[in-house]
């Protein structure tokens, strides 16, 4: 322990006052903290808990509604605004969704498998297999909501922004967002109507007299020399129509993905006091994650994550993993011109400034978003290449201080080698395991029947 003694050491977790008596703070000598940390690493340790409220999501006002959550869930486990699946499809043990060509069979539920809303289906299961192969892979949507950037290499800036771009995502399901629509006329209208201030447009029902102003299917022509399609023909109305209504099906889908938190894991039970709620060996990976080993220089708070850009120097290397990811730099575009970003018209708070000052930034070639660590050990395989098949993997990464080539950009000046010997390995492994907080709620988890 440095200076400061008993009394500097209690003076620092002063206020919680169980932990300090817990700790032996009214007796005993110049003891390091529960045997294991200097007051500043206890102090560092304990802004890593406990995991707080969400906050408000501006940019969807029907963010905690509800009946919006419970008509999102629905959405999370449907299938049928789904495009053709595609030849490459072959995959040996994957669960077999569909021959290529078939529609209507992918949704978001196939690549984020609840409890763990990972992929556990596809083989490789490094990217997943969606109406094609994805070129990262599928993070988990457990405490998604605590984000402030979406994505790997933050291509959405809200969670209804990601969630309105999915279904006609070329890897994810291909759909189109008048088919969407339509799909939404045909099996939702009701609950849709009883949510939103709009109801679905009336256009959108086959029998009716002006239903050519909604064709089946459609969506804005990928690019400006190619020739007009179903959407370019239609009035900027009932454009602006059907984009708004793509967006409130996302804002009831974040409704629901903001409830899938997950809290009080063990070793939130052990900063609060209750001692042997880890394992000595994760006490001491605490103290490695917050001292010698560097890692809440970004992975910081309760959710373990700055929500900000860093170059870990991740390889592209993998089956179905992209050859070049520039990361943020390639994402930030996609970002500034996404149809339901949150200065677009359908945010609720299109003057919040978010996306000021946002531009693609050479600094940010090859950085990714510094992922959130709770409930990781449910989430393997790793990183955005899903190429560390485990935690242990996922340290001796960072113990050789990343790769040394087959990534973009300019290492971060932290990646370095660590020096931590075997046990200090398994000691940030086994904190890293104490992060798993409890179950969701099994109605969270399980796909509602849908009308
Ligand atoms: C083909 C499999 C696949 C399907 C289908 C799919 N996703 Fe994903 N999802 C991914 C991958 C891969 C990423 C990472 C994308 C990136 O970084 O470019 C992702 C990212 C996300 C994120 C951001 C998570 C984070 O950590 O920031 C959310 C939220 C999400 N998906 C929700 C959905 C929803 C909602 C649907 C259905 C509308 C859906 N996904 C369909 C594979 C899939
Ligand atoms: C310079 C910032 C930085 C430092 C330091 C750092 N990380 Fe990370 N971490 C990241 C970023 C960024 C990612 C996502 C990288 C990617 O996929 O390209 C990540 C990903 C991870 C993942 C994978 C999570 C998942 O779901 O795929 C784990 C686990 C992890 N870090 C643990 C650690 C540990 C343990 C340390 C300390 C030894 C550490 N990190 C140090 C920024 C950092």
């Amino acid at each position: 322990m440095k200076d400061g003694g008993r009394f500097g050491l209690c003076m620092a977790i002063e206020g919680v006052v169980a932990t300090a008596l817990l700790l032996g703070c009214s007796e005993g000598e110049d003891e390091p903290i529960d045997g294991v940390f200097t007051p500043a690493e206890w102090e560092a340790v304990q802004a890593l808990s406990p995991l707080p409220e969400l906050e408000p999501d501006p940019y969807n006002r029907y963010a905690d509604d509800p009946a919006a959550a419970a008509l999102g869930q629905k959405l999370f486990f449907e299938t049928r605004y789904s495009g053709a699946l595609g030849d490459d499809n072959a995959c040996s043990d994957c669960g077999a969704v569909g021959a290529p060509g078939e529609t209507g069979l992918m949704g978001c539920a196939y690549c984020h498998q609840p409890p763990s809303f990972t992929d556990r289906r596809s083989s490789p299961d490094n990217t997943s297999l969606g109406v094609k192969w994805a070129t990262r892979n599928t993070p988990s949507l457990v405490n998604v909501a605590y984000y402030t950037w979406y994505g790997w290499a933050g291509k959405q800036d809200s969670l209804f922004t990601q969630a309105a771009g999915s279904p006609e995502s070329g890897t994810n399901s291909k759909g189109t967002r008048l088919g969407y629509a339509h799909m939404l006329w045909d099996h939702y209208r009701g609950e849709y109507d009883a949510i939103f201030d709009e109801p679905l447009p009336d256009a959108l029902d086959p029998a009716h007299p002006e239903a050519d102003r909604f064709p089946a299917s459609g969506n804005p022509k990928a690019s400006v020399d190619d020739p007009d399609g179903a959407w370019e023909l239609m009035t900027s109305q009932d454009q602006e129509a059907i984009n708004r209504v793509v967006a409130n099906q996302g804002k009831a889908v974040a409704a629901y993905e903001r409830l899938l938190v997950s809290r009080d894991a063990p070793f939130d039970r052990y900063v609060a006091g209750e001692l042997d709620a880890i394992s000595t060996s994760a006490k001491r990976g605490a103290r490695l994650f917050v001292g010698k080993a560097g890692c809440v220089e970004c992975h910081e708070g309760p959710t373990f994550s700055d929500n900000d850009f860093h170059n870990t120097g991740v390889p592209q290397v993998g089956e179905h993993v992209a050859a070049l990811d520039e990361g943020r730099y390639g994402d930030v575009p996609k970002l500034l011109g996404h149809t339901w970003n949150t200065s677009s018209p359908f945010s609720d708070d299109a003057l919040s400034g978010k996306l000021d000052g946002v531009h693609q930034d050479e600094a940010d070639i090859g950085k990714f978003r510094t992922k959130q660590l709770r409930n990781v050990a449910d989430s393997a395989p790793y990183f955005h290449t899903g190429d560390a098949k485990t935690l242990r993997d996922v340290v001796e990464f960072y113990n050789a201080g990343g790769a040394e080539d087959g990534y973009s950009g300019v290492k971060d000046d932290l990646m370095v080698p660590l020096n931590l010997g075997e046990d200090e390995l398994d000691d940030l492994v086994a904190f890293l395991e104490s992060l798993t907080g409890a179950p969701l709620p099994a109605e969270l988890t399980t796909a509602p029947p849908l009308p």
